[in-house]
């Protein structure tokens, strides 16, 4: 499972292993390995398990150029070779949607959910964020310790995702477990079995839920996107289970890492905490800084070479993957001033971070993810004035995956 890295001598090797192996140091502390490879491999060469030639992008301007150019796909379908290198010959049937497509399939794609998933929707949502956050932070206990990932971070998220898309309350826990296990899918046959089979069951759901929705319309999203239709007609149905899938999977864990991210820096940094308290006004430029800061999607936007290109001076062949690092982005220094520290009254050009990414496949959920964002954070330290680290004297739990894909702690250990 491990991956190396392709460096010529001059590279900061050292730095561009630990990044590529995961290993437990670079996880703890990604934000000095990434420093290195800005400065001596801003466009680094890596070997993954799947032995695809891949190149990892550090740094901030090559970054937003790279998301935004078109000879950098998303065509999943067209990388296909590619894409069964790095995960076998899986079914495709929940793959076809905006994030895997380039225009002009992802423009009319985007369209038709965009015109569903509306910001009055998502406004719509707001009171329910609010109940909820109160409703699941008050069912913790009070004066032992809860690990606050599980209970609010990532139980907030999966709640709103499920109202959003109509998911009845009886099936929640079964499509989150689901949902879970196709997420933590690696490249080995055990864990890529259990992850065929869970999409399989999530596939089947899927379908006969929209099939529910077309009989029994409700006013969810995905009763709109089954009637959704422009010019060019309707969604298909497996762009329809594709969506479903996109959004449930896309609005979850990267929300929830985000929620967790954001708790335990505040806590790591008791000034910036009692800022926030004292100035409430202050939240939303907290979440975009703590977005820059920390986000939850370190590398997980990946791009094939459509043809042979340069990037800051390195060759990338065509049907190479590129790996966009957001996480090193947004603490280059050539973009962000002292971009280690966390300034939640950073104003402006903390607003330019690539959290949500950039370009045309700028996140959809962006709105939904800051309100959901700003309400967990205003409701849990407006409740609990006293909430501390249950350990403050362990180092946090970071995940510890063979690649980064996502940014986020394995546990949050709280006192309220
Ligand atoms: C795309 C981040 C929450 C739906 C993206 C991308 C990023 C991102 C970086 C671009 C990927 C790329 O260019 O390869 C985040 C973060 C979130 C979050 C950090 C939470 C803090 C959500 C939520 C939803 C959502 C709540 C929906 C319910 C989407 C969709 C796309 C997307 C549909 C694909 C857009 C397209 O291809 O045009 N997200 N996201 N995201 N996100 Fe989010």
């Amino acid at each position: 499972e491990s991956w190396t890295v392709d460096a010529p001598r001059t590279f900061p090797t050292a730095a561009a292993e630990a990044a590529a192996q995961g290993c437990p140091a670079f996880r703890r502390d990604p934000h000095s390995v990434y420093a290195e490879l800005r400065e001596g491999a801003p466009v680094c060469p890596m070997r993954p398990p799947h032995g695809l030639e891949t190149y990892l992008i550090t740094r901030y301007e090559d970054a937003r150029s790279a998301l935004a150019d078109p000879r950098l796909s998303k065509d999943m379908f067209g990388a296909m070779d590619s894409y069964r290198r790095i995960f076998g010959e899986d079914s495709t049937a929940m793959d076809d949607h905006m994030l895997n497509c380039d225009p002009p399939k992802h423009t009319r794609l985007r369209r038709l959910v965009g015109s569903t998933f509306t910001p009055r929707r998502v406004e719509s949502l707001r009171p329910r964020v609010q109940q909820a956050a109160v409703t699941l932070l008050d069912a913790c206990p009070q004066n032992a310790p809860v690990d606050l990932l599980e209970s609010f971070a990532f139980a907030l998220p999966v709640l709103v995702i499920c109202d959003l898309l109509g998911i009845p309350t009886e099936d929640r826990a079964m499509v989150q477990g689901w949902s879970t296990t196709v997420a933590r899918t690696g490249f080995d046959p055990r864990s890529r079995e259990a992850g065929r089979r869970a999409e399989g069951e999530l596939h089947r759901y899927f379908a006969g839920l929209i099939s529910r929705k077309r009989e029994h319309p409700g006013d969810d999203l995905l009763s709109a996107l089954t009637r959704a239709r422009d010019g060019s007609g309707r969604l298909s149905e497996q762009e329809l289970l594709s969506t479903a899938w996109l959004l449930l999977f896309a609005g979850h864990k990267t929300t929830a890492y985000l929620i967790g991210n954001a708790v335990h820096h505040l806590l790591s940094h008791p000034a910036q905490l009692r800022l926030l308290r004292e100035r409430p006004g202050l939240m939303e430029s907290a979440v975009e800084e703590l977005l820059r800061f920390d986000g939850s999607v370190e590398s997980a936007t990946f791009r094939y070479a459509a043809e042979d290109l340069t990037i800051a001076g390195t060759r990338i062949p065509k049907g190479a993957l590129v790996q966009i690092s957001l996480s090193s982005a947004n603490r280059d220094p050539e973009k962000f001033e002292a971009p280690d520290r966390l300034d939640i009254e950073r104003s402006g050009g903390a607003h330019a971070h690539l959290g949500f990414g950039h370009g045309i496949h700028y996140c959809l959920g962006a709105p939904l993810a800051r309100m959901e964002t700003q309400i967990a954070l205003a409701t849990l330290f407006d409740r609990f004035p006293r909430l501390s680290p249950a350990e403050p004297w362990a180092p946090a739990r970071w995940l510890e995956v063979p690649f980064p894909a996502f940014r986020g702690l394995a546990a949050l250990p709280v006192v309220l």
